[in-house]
């Protein structure tokens, strides 16, 4: 058999309208959370920010959930970064994958947590908890998103420091790439809290944006709808009461028919 008939073969397994790419890398970073590479499929455009419906063949069905691409809009790789839940219908299978292994990606991303849903501003204010990071990894590595804004402050707060491992990753690589680097310069500042263990910041970011806290450690004024942005991505109690602090500071929701002053997505599990 060659190659080109093992190609085609697989291609008739796949369903319609969906891409099957191959898993590049698989990093464990706890045992609810891990990362992993695929190929980007040749066509498939994407804006920084955006998710995509992410599936496996399970029983001869695929089963997918969006997942935000963590990778930016320029990248060679398609990047996603997981939650491992016990039993989820995806990623109790989805957390097995290895090297070579073919993961289903839907044709079409789509997303809020886009640059165009925004109105120009100084400050960009991006708040993660857990795998809410994921959108944000892609818009950090985004040249764009340092055009638009002169700062760009990522607020990641997980549970345990074992967690932050992933934007502590990422930070440092955009650190040690040398295009990547000049363009942020010094724009970017990464804020990692814990609620569950000791650390050298801790507590959920309503808390510390509602006392002040945040602004304090940043040596920044309180949110101000006439010089920041915000883009908040986590579950969906996070999303809610994060939501309510910024519209309590006169901030307005945006959508991308709707440009404005922030923009929410959930956080994708399953
Ligand atoms: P906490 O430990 O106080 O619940 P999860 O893994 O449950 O999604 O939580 C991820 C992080 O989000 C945790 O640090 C958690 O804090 C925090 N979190 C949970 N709910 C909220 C909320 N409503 N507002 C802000 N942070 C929250």
């Amino acid at each position: 058999m060659n190659m080109q008939a093992t190609t085609e073969e697989f291609a008739a397994t796949l369903p319609a309208g969906v891409y099957g790419e191959k898993v590049l890398s698989v990093q464990h970073y706890t045992d609810r959370l891990f990362r992993f590479t695929m190929t980007r499929p040749d066509g498939f455009r994407f804006r920084s920010g955006e998710f995509a419906m992410i599936g496996l063949m399970v029983d001869g069905k695929p089963v997918y959930r969006a997942y935000s691409i963590a990778s930016p809009s320029w990248a060679e790789e398609l990047e996603f970064f997981s939650i491992k839940v016990p039993g989820g219908p995806l990623t109790q299978h989805l957390q097995n994958i290895q090297d070579g292994d073919i993961v289903l990606m839907r044709k079409k991303p789509t997303g809020t947590l886009v640059l165009d849903a925004l109105t120009p501003a100084k400050r960009l204010y991006m708040f993660s908890t857990g795998t809410g990071i994921a959108p944000f990894a892609s818009l950090i590595r985004e040249p764009e998103t340092y055009e638009k804004f002169d700062e760009v402050i990522l607020t990641h707060t997980c549970r345990e420091v074992a967690e932050l491992q992933y934007g502590f990753d990422l930070v440092s690589e955009i650190r040690n790439d040398e295009l990547l680097s000049e363009v942020v310069g010094d724009k970017l500042t990464h804020y990692a809290t814990v609620t569950r263990e000791p650390f050298e910041r801790t507590g959920r970011i309503t808390d510390l944006i509602s006392s002040g806290k945040l602004f304090e450690d940043l040596g920044l004024p309180p949110l101000n709808p006439e010089t920041d942005r915000g883009m908040i991505c986590g579950s969906a109690d996070m999303l809610k009461d994060t939501k309510a602090l910024l519209e309590a500071a006169g901030m307005d929701e945006g959508a991308n028919n709707k440009p404005s002053e922030f923009v929410i997505e959930r956080a994708f599990v399953g």
